[in-house]
């Protein structure tokens, strides 16, 4: 079984060639992910050095990349060459500058203001008829894609999906009238290029970007509720928006201006919830 899968996983540069383009490019962000960023960064901390060929794997993703003829502009190939070039100033001994990319410390207010979202943020089921302009909504679902992601596979998609525009849909929710319904998609593409990567990052991955959403929701003063499909909602779905079998339909937030204030659903002490702390 192991065996298998180090076989899927490693291919010759004419099956890189072959590759699907979607899984060429999660294979390219795993491999820059896995054998260029973390040694870069540890020798730049001062843990181990870079080895002479350490950047070989990269320059020869960005080399295929090239030979398929893909964008430059793409962000995973700007990255590769941002990588590159890290590791080929810590080669010539120079030290890493990364002072520009340090995020200062919040101040005491802007730390308020995060962990005020953090606790304040509720699962809201009734909602007004204002609309939810678009950048809102662009902004919201830019933030479920900056979330941490097993090896940088990148396998969120989304539907946004207005209720009046689709009545009906949603049938079956708990919350039918959601106003905007931001469904979470993952293209399974990216897992099937990735055999090592554990099947449990999978909904992970999806979970992770879905609880961004419900915080920039809640930060950007709309309010919205994670919800969970069943199986008919899934296959109706799917069929409306004729997803190919590769892109699966796995979780959804709706958002919307609020219409009702939750008191707010306790949670377990931290007694309770720490079962070591050593
Ligand atoms: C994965 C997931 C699925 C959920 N599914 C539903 C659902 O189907 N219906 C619903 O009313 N709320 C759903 N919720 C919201 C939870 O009920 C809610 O988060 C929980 O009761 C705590 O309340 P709070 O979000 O206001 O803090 C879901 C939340 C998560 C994380």
């Amino acid at each position: 079984m192991a065996e298998e899968l180090l076989r899927q996983f490693h291919l010759s540069d004419e099956e890189y060639l072959a590759l699907d383009e979607v899984e060429f490019r999660a294979r390219f962000r795993e491999r820059i992910h896995h054998t260029l960023e973390i040694q870069a960064y540890a020798a730049a901390n001062g843990e181990g050095k870079l080895s002479a060929d350490q950047n070989s794997t990269a320059k020869k993703f960005l080399r295929l990349w090239e030979e398929r003829k893909l964008p430059k502009n793409l962000p995973e190939y700007l990255y590769a060459e941002k990588l590159v070039g890290f590791s080929e100033k810590l080669l010539r001994g120079e030290k890493l500058e990364l002072n520009e990319f340090q995020p200062y410390a919040l101040t005491e207010a802007e730390k308020d203001a995060f962990y005020k979202v953090i606790f304040e943020r509720r699962s809201v089921r009734h909602f007004t008829d204002q609309d939810v302009p678009d950048e809102l909504i662009n902004q919201i679902l830019t933030s479920g894609l900056w979330a941490a992601h097993s090896c940088n596979l990148q396998s969120i998609r989304y539907l946004v999906v207005r209720e009046k525009t689709t009545a009906g849909l949603f049938k079956g929710s708990d919350v039918p009238g959601g106003p905007v319904h931001l469904v979470v998609l993952q293209d399974e593409r990216v897992y099937r290029a990735n055999p090592l990567n554990p099947v449990r990052n999978r909904l992970i991955d999806a979970g992770a970007a879905a609880q961004n959403i419900a915080l920039a929701a809640h930060a950007s003063g709309l309010a919205g509720v994670w919800l969970t499909f069943n199986n008919t909602m899934i296959e109706r779905i799917s069929k409306y928006f004729d997803l190919p079998e590769y892109i699966k339909v796995v979780t959804y937030v709706d958002i919307g201006y609020p219409n009702q204030t939750p008191y707010p659903p306790q949670r377990l002490t931290l007694e309770e919830a720490v079962l070591a702390n050593v």
